[in-house]
């Protein structure tokens, strides 16, 4: 099988839920899109910049019936209620109909934002997601997951909502920016860390070609990836149990390092720090060893990631934490590890030493190069 054009199905309940499609240079041919686009009303919702590099080849010969193209700010300053309604508003200023179909041509505030509008628009549209960023590749396009932000907090509001395939080019990632790639390496490294401490290894032992972006290393990780997490949706479509949680390993630090900063840091970003601030606690409570922390904050150092936290005050961030969807009432809920590639869920920890954690961490200000 060449791995850089082959498909299978996400099961959900035994029955295929999703198609994972991979095509190298997918996004200029786009025939095989084709089952699901011809002869229907279709929006792309795209970013700006995703538009002026892929859009026109993307558009040409899809077949649809109706082609209206909806380009937002790139960034997570769009996936908010404004954008939402703004992009409502198209598809009913252009009458569509409940048999219309939604592409996601983007990055995983696409994915996030072109779900939620499928999944509400007159209750429900079909949708297919072309993923262009690491994230969305590896992590936010599998899983139904669709949300939007709050100045309150980030996914507040959402709902599950699976699209009908998604489909991977490998070489949308050429021209995708150094921190943006990084950003996504940080997901990456939680899948490792948090749930395969064999894939830990192969990401250590691969770095230097990962962050050469070589093509034959980003296709196994784009595949391993997802194979995770398809294993963990197929067997919790709507996190109900506490496994599928394990996937936000990293994510309650990094989602109130996003809020708190007002969404001005990438979503990898905060995750990292979160996977850092995560062993950290697991290490203070003699769960994760030394050795393994260290391991950790190698790899997310030599990513280029940031190991210290933006300059916000303990107090600034706790009111996010104490938000997070994970939380059991007043109870601060966490994804901590029991040892290098196990995470787990829990509550049982104490609170003053988590703050004592946040207290004492390092600061610096975060480049936004
Ligand atoms: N639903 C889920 O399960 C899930 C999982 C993980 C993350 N997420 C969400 O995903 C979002 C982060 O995703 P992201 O990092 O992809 O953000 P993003 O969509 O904002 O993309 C990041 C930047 O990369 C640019 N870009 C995208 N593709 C490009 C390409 N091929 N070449 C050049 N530039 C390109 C975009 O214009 C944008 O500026 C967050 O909102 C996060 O909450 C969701």
């Amino acid at each position: 099988m060449n791995p850089a054009q082959s498909s299978w199905d996400l099961l959900i309940d035994g029955k295929p839920a999703t198609r994972v499609l991979f095509e190298n240079g997918g996004l200029q041919q786009t025939g095989w899109l084709a089952p699901w686009v011809q002869g229907r009303d279709v929006l792309i919702l795209t970013d700006e910049t995703v538009a002026g590099l892929y859009l026109e080849p993307f558009r040409k010969g899809l077949g649809a019936a109706r082609l209206v193209c909806h380009p937002v700010a790139p960034g997570e300053r769009s996936k908010n209620i404004e954008t939402f309604l703004e992009v409502i508003d198209r598809l009913l200023e252009n009458r569509f109909g409940r048999d219309m179909l939604l592409i996601g041509l983007g990055g995983g505030v696409i994915g996030d934002l072109g779900g939620f509008v499928a999944a509400t628009y007159q209750r429900g549209v079909d949708y297919l997601l072309c993923p262009t960023t690491l994230i969305a590749q590896i992590d936010a396009s599998l899983g139904g997951k669709t949300a939007i932000d709050l100045p309150k907090g980030k996914n507040l509001i959402g709902s599950f909502h699976y699209p009908k395939a998604i489909a991977v080019d490998p070489l949308a990632l050429e021209t995708l920016a150094w921190p943006e790639f990084r950003s996504g390496l940080a997901e990456a490294i939680k899948y490792g860390a948090g749930l395969d401490g064999d894939f830990f290894d192969w990401i250590e032992i691969h770095l230097d070609h990962l962050l050469a972006k070589e093509a034959s290393t980003l296709n196994e990780l784009v595949h391993r990836c997802l194979a995770l997490k398809a294993e963990i949706v197929s067997s919790d479509p709507r996190e109900t149990g506490s496994r599928r949680a394990l996937l936000n390993l990293g994510h309650t630090f990094g989602h109130a390092i996003e809020a708190a900063t007002g969404y001005r840091v990438r979503h990898g970003e905060g995750v990292a720090v979160g996977l850092l601030l995560a062993a950290k606690l697991s290490c203070q409570l003699g769960q994760l060893s030394q050795e393994a922390a260290d391991r950790i904050h190698r790899v997310v150092k030599q990513c280029g990631l940031p190991v210290s936290l933006p300059p916000l005050k303990t107090t600034e961030l706790l009111p996010y934490l104490f938000r997070d969807k994970k939380n059991q009432g007043d109870h601060l809920v966490l994804i901590l590890f029991r040892s290098l590639g196990h995470a787990m869920i829990t509550r049982d920890f104490p609170i003053e030493e988590m703050v004592r954690i946040l207290d004492e961490w390092p600061r610096s200000a975060w480049p936004r190069d």
